[in-house]
């Protein structure tokens, strides 16, 4: 089976680097790639590597690497002929022909054909770009200079760091056209990575049009922002500049690929409101000469404050609520009171105020102790007439005005008998939104959680809602046993919701085996749901089993407006 998906990956792909490690999609293939189209797919497969990792994406030219620079033009741009290898710092003329998942630009370099990427490069745009990143047979990365013309969808974006931060990525980017080419993305996925014949004789459309949000702004009920030493703010890039940073405290978000330098925030147009205000007030006092805190320092491990996380919620009467969380390398209470004083005082919607101790010397945000310094441990929010108490620690779905219509769309492909009769196993569940939801009209739902306090909530949340036929679990679902399902009676409806990487080949097999009658996976990466839809559908190579599940359709969900995150809710029926 995995032929005919190496074969679209890449002609001279193994066959066994792709059974062997049947979790992972290949990550390295020696194809020639010789169109736009092509580029197109190494780059959805490359979706679990980091950036900079050994993805293996091979360009035009690469076989004879033989630059034929014929010189320059007015712009002082290069110019090329066909067989053509740039170099790094090479200021280049592109065409942006379309934008590929994680929203890069797929360009071409004007007269020559040569595939590069490039963040926020728009489809039709033309435009200089400097050569950032260019390894031999592997990739190429530019930086866009300025625009020589615009694309016919390009706005003026209004957040003043969209160029930089590395969140919004497509802001300038019309909204119509940014959830076209979502879908258009979702779309190439399930086609190629999933081996669903969408187009030609015999074929069925499997997609739904996207659902657009109708909020595009100040959506996200929950932002992470980082304290470092070294302070960034864009440089001239025409000049060469390609960023300037100080050796200066700041709080704000990390620039896209330097895990050390932060670039300084007061305001975030995708966060609530009430969050910019408690941002602000930070910002003013964390830095003041009488406070004795300082930032982390990643380079030498030492300095107090790490990250600053701002949730937002509702109560009961729907009015706005906040969870203000300090993530810093000690508990030293004392340091952070003045600041927790000034928020307290000023911003009443604050019911909660914590502080996540975490002493590793890595990214996360995870506590390792979470300590109590203002209000409730917790905050609510409301989802589908149900209320939720939600942890620092816990998922819960950041755009709460598009959940409310995804989990709408669930429940709609759940398509419950409504007599009480139904079993329901929600594997990945959180705080237990989505069974929580369902659990009123079937017998009984089983969660599986990894996160312990995450677990904590969904229990809390059953009993909170009155809900007594929902059981949470917690488990890790990348570990699961051959006992696996000897705690529940066989599900009809499975639903499934894993985290970017998607699911684990054992999980897969569980599923194959169980056979329950109806699968909805839901998904924020359609590269690695494609993929687990395609071993569903068609079979697991490496362990001999035959696909079980016939593929009924994929509704693509705008929950993140400005970014290149995608949701899809896909239904899946037992053949
Ligand atoms: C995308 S969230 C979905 C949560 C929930 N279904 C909802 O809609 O709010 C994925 C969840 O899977 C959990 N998770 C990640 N890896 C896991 C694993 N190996 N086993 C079990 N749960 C896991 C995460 O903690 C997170 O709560």
């Amino acid at each position: 089976m995995a032929c005919n998906v190496l074969h679209v990956l890449g002609r001279y792909c193994a066959p066994t680097a792709f059974h062997s490690n049947p979790k992972r999609l290949p990550l390295t293939t020696t194809t020639h790639i010789p169109s736009v189209h092509h580029f197109r797919r190494q780059l959805s497969v490359a979706t679990e590597a980091e950036e900079d990792s050994e993805v293996h994406i091979p360009i035009a030219g690469e076989d004879k690497h033989i630059p034929t620079t014929t010189g320059k033009n007015d712009l002082g741009v290069e110019s090329h002929k066909k067989s053509f290898y740039p170099r790094k710092n090479q200021v280049v003329e592109l065409v942006c022909e379309s934008l590929a998942y994680k929203g890069k630009g797929i360009c071409k370099i004007a007269e020559s054909g040569f595939v590069v990427m490039c963040d926020r490069a728009l489809p039709g745009e033309r435009f200089l770009g400097r050569i950032t990143r260019m390894k031999k047979g592997r990739f190429a990365e530019v930086k866009k200079l300025n625009t020589i013309s615009p694309h016919n969808d390009s706005v003026v974006a209004p957040c003043e760091h969209a160029a930089d931060c590395g969140g919004c990525k497509t802001q300038n980017l019309a909204y119509h056209a940014q959830v076209w080419a979502k879908e258009q993305q979702v779309r190439d996925l399930i086609i190629h990575i999933g081996r669903f014949p969408i187009l030609g004789p015999g074929s069925v459309d499997y997609m739904k049009p996207i659902l657009p949000c109708d909020v595009q702004f100040y959506y996200r009920n929950k932002m992470e922002f980082s304290f470092g030493t070294k302070s960034w703010r864009p440089g001239d890039v025409v000049q060469g500049q390609d960023s300037l940073y100080a050796n200066k405290s700041a709080l704000g978000l990390h620039v896209p690929g330097c895990f050390d330098k932060i670039l300084p925030i007061n305001n975030c147009l995708l966060q609530h409101k009430i969050a910019n205000q408690v941002l602000a007030i930070v910002q003013d006092c964390w830095q003041h000469p009488a406070s004795n805190v300082s930032a982390y320092d990643v380079h030498t491990h030492s300095g107090f404050l790490k990250h600053l996380t701002l949730r937002a919620g509702r109560d009961q009467k729907g009015l706005p609520t906040l969870m203000v969380n300090f993530v810093t390398s000690s508990y030293k209470p004392e340091l952070l009171q003045p600041i927790v004083w000034k928020i307290i005082d000023n911003i009443p919607e604050v019911v909660s105020i914590v502080n996540n101790i975490n002493t590793s010397v890595g990214n996360t945000s995870i506590g390792e102790e979470e300590y109590i310094l203002h209000g409730n441990s917790t905050i609510t929010e409301c989802l589908r007439g149900l209320v939720f108490e939600i942890s620092a620690n816990s998922f819960f779905q950041t755009n709460t005005y598009q959940a409310e219509k995804l989990y709408q769309l669930i429940e709609e492909a759940a398509n419950l008998r409504g007599d009480g009769s139904e079993i329901v196993l929600d594997l990945f569940c959180g705080t237990g939104t989505i069974g929580l939801t369902l659990a009123k009209k079937v017998k009984n739902v089983y969660g599986y959680e990894v996160v312990p306090q995450a677990v904590a909530d969904a229990r809390r949340n059953a009993e909170r809602n009155d809900i007594q036929n929902a059981k949470f679990i917690e488990g890790d679902l990348n570990k699961i046993g051959d006992d696996f399902g000897n705690e529940f009676p066989c599900p009809d409806i499975v639903i499934t919701d894993p985290n970017r990487p998607g699911m684990h080949t054992k999980l897969i097999r569980f599923l194959l085996k169980l056979r329950a009658s109806r699968i909805i996976y839901v998904s924020c990466n359609p590269a690695t749901c494609a993929r687990d839809l395609d071993y569903l559908c068609h079979g697991l190579p490496e362990s001999n089993m035959p696909g079980a599940y016939q593929l009924k359709g994929v509704q693509p969900v705008d929950m993140f407006p400005h970014t290149p995150h995608i949701e899809c809710v896909c239904l899946l029926e037992l053949c």
